[in-house]
Formats: structure tokens, C-alpha cells, sequence
């Protein structure tokens, strides 16, 4: 079974893009993490980073077998919403990640067009976060297939 590790914009410079912010993970590094947290013969992580939201809402469509979804949108958390609609049709769970406490930023990060559709969101926990996302996908494919 495969894991979906979807980053949208500027999140494919992660490492180098302020990390007093994001931290010195790269996305390479996060991708590992995440495999490690997934780790077992039956498991993949499909890692997938686009600057452009068509490319994501592709990867979305391309990737219906996978059992669960990371997501990190990036800005288009805010008003993503072709990207938005491209995961209404995912058919498995999946959870929104931001690195940062959105919540302690300005305003216009508040607000998330994704969040209602996920199972759950992950956010202001660093790299940390993938992890703890990658948990809670393994527990809901689970309960899915039990
Ligand atoms: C982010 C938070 C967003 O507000 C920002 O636009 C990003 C990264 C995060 O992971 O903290 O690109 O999603």
C-alpha cells in the first residue's frame, strides 16, 4: 500500500526557504521521516511536490490508489479551490499539514478552504507534523479495512 505526501508551492525549497520558520528539514528529509514512520514491507510513501495548482489537482487524480493522503497546500490553503475539489473526490482519508502555527501568523492565514474535507489537521509541530500525520493515516486506513 502506498501513502500520498502531497506539498504545493514554495514548499519544495524547504531547508532554505526561512527557516526560522519552516526549518532546516528539507523536503527530502521530511519524505524520509515519513517513510521511516510508515517503515514495513507492505508500505510506500509517494512523494509529490508541485509550485502550480493544476499539478497538484493531477497528482490528486493520479493517485486515487493510495490508502491515505498528507497534504500540505501551502498558500493555497487559503483559497485553493480547484485543489480543493480534486480531494472532495479522493477517495481515502487524508490530513492537511502546515509547519508553522498558522494561527499565530497573520490573518489572512486563518482561514483553510481544505480543512472541512480532511480528517484532520496537523499544524505548528514542524516536521513533526508529517509524522504525526503519517500516524493518523495508518490508524485510519486500519479502521477502514477492519
Ligand atoms: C505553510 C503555511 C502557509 O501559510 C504558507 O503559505 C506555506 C507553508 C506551513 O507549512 O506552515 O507555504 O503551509
Amino acid at each position: 500500500s502506498a501513502i500520498l505526501l502531497l506539498n504545493g508551492p514554495n514548499l519544495g525549497i524547504l531547508g532554505q526557504r526561512e527557516p526560522e520558520v519552516y526549518g532546516t528539514d528539507s523536503l527530502a528529509d521530511i519524505a524520509q521521516a515519513v517513510r521511516e514512520e510508515v517503515a514495513g514491507p507492505d508500505w510506500k510513501v509517494v512523494s509529490i511536490q508541485h509550485d502550480s495548482e493544476g499539478d497538484l489537482v493531477r497528482a490528486v487524480h493520479d493517485n486515487y490508489d493510495t490508502v491515505g493522503a498528507i497534504v500540505n497546500p501551502g498558500a493555497l490553503m487559503v483559497a485553493g479551490w480547484s485543489l480543493r475539489d480534486a480531494l472532495a473526490n479522493y477517495p481515502r482519508p487524508w490530513v492537511e499539514v502546515h509547519l508553522s502555527n498558522v494561527w499565530a501568523r497573520e490573518q489572512w492565514r486563518h482561514e483553510s478552504v481544505l480543512a472541512p474535507l480532511a480528517s484532520g489537521v496537523v499544524v505548528g509541530l514542524g516536521a513533526l507534523g508529517y509524522r504525526l500525520g503519517a500516524r493518523a493515516l495508518l490508524a485510519l486506513a486500519a479502521r477502514e479495512s477492519a
